[in-house]
């Protein structure tokens, strides 16, 4: 085992109060928020810490290997980045930042679509990246955004599901603060013509299409429900991504860590699960893994770590995330990521 450092136990909190401090009251709302009364928002942290491990012993833990790979590309460990749009509100690097820090620590990016960044001004730095996509009133556009991702790099496309409609916040902000755009293609910062606004009609025949005009990947973001997951697999999917957005739209929705297992059943053995929502420590990870996941993603560490220190904030972010997994897996028994399984975790 390499020897990195780690957050600590009250590291998730001190890295919180250190970014809250760094930014306006408005702004910090706008992240930490949830929608709703903020059921969901606190029972997404709570529901892994539920998980209780059951360590294997006796097992040759001399060497620990966190790698993985995720729809083919290698990243060091499952740990990565979820879409956060608005990047520039927290610090002046804004994706550019949230990109290379992630990069250097071997994890992978996904970009919103309300990204404050060009494509030219991402791929310079980035390492490997998938697009979040949000289909557009405006067909046009959003084909024009698949397109200029997939000729920018992208290596998959990741559709999120969960978002018909921007849901009610329970801490009230402008929405988005008024201070940055969404500058991914020009024609996204016209933010009063309805166009630019999440297409409400989408339904699962719009998976293929999106496949055919990005000859990339797809993933599906927000599926709660095995059925969901089975029926988007069936209509091409690459991969689900077990999310309720942080707890940011319906609220009193069942947990991620809770309907992981139920959508990891429901699809075939090789289609890949993904989740996010209030994973904060390497242990969190481990459990992941045990329901079942392929990676975990991180939203709003991820966010607090760049408005605390830009890119070397991410980078310690992910390299600490990742040390902690390594030690979660040396102490419950487990080398590799192929050898944490569902026997790890209490009925
Ligand atoms: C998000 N999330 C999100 N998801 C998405 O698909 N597109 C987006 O543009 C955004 N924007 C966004 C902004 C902010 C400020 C937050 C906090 C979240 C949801 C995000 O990808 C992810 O699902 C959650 O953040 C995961 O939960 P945690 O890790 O924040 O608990």
């Amino acid at each position: 085992m390499t020897n990195l450092g780690s957050l600590g136990p009250t590291g998730p909190a001190r890295l919180e109060a250190a970014a809250r401090s760094a930014m306006s009251g408005h702004v910090y709302d706008y992240i930490a928020t949830g929608s709703g009364v903020e059921e969901t928002l606190a029972a997404n942290e709570a529901a892994w810490r539920d998980l209780l491990l059951r360590p294997r012993v006796l097992r040759d833990v001399t060497t620990v290997d966190t790698s993985t790979t995720v729809l083919g590309t290698p990243v060091s460990a499952p740990v990565l980045v979820a879409p956060t749009g608005y990047q520039r509100l927290v610090h002046p690097e804004g994706e550019v930042g949230m990109a290379a820090g992630s990069a250097r620590a071997g994890s992978l990016l996904t970009l919103s679509t309300r990204a404050t960044v060009t494509f030219e001004e991402l791929v310079e730095v980035s390492g490997p990246w998938w697009l979040q996509l949000y289909i557009l009133r405006d067909r046009g556009l959003t084909e024009t955004i698949v397109q200029r991702a997939a000729a920018a790099g992208a290596r998959a496309l990741v559709l999120t599901v969960d978002t018909p409609y921007v849901a009610r916040k329970a801490r009230r902000t402008p929405f988005p603060p008024d201070v940055v755009s969404p500058v991914l293609v020009p024609e996204l910062q016209a933010r009063d013509d309805k166009g630019v606004w999440q297409d409400p009609g989408v339904t699962v025949a719009d998976l293929a299409w999106l496949a055919e005009i990005s000859g990339l990947p797809l993933v599906v973001k927000g599926v709660l429900r095995g059925d969901e997951a089975r029926a988007c697999v069936d209509a091409g999917a690459a991969a689900i991504w077990v999310s309720n957005h942080g707890g940011r739209q319906l609220d009193g929705v069942v947990p991620t860590a809770t309907a992981l297992a139920e959508v990891r059943a429901a699809v075939p053995e090789e289609v890949e699960v993904y989740v996010d929502g209030g994973l904060r420590t390497g242990r969190d990870v481990l459990r992941a893994l045990a329901l079942g996941a392929t990676a975990t993603f991180v939203g709003r560490p991820a966010v607090w770590a760049l408005a605390t220190e830009g890119a070397a904030g991410v980078h310690d972010l992910l390299v600490s995330l990742r040390a902690e997994l390594e030690e979660a897996m040396a102490l419950a028994g487990c080398r590799t990521v192929a050898e944490v399984a569902p026997d790890l975790l209490h009925p």
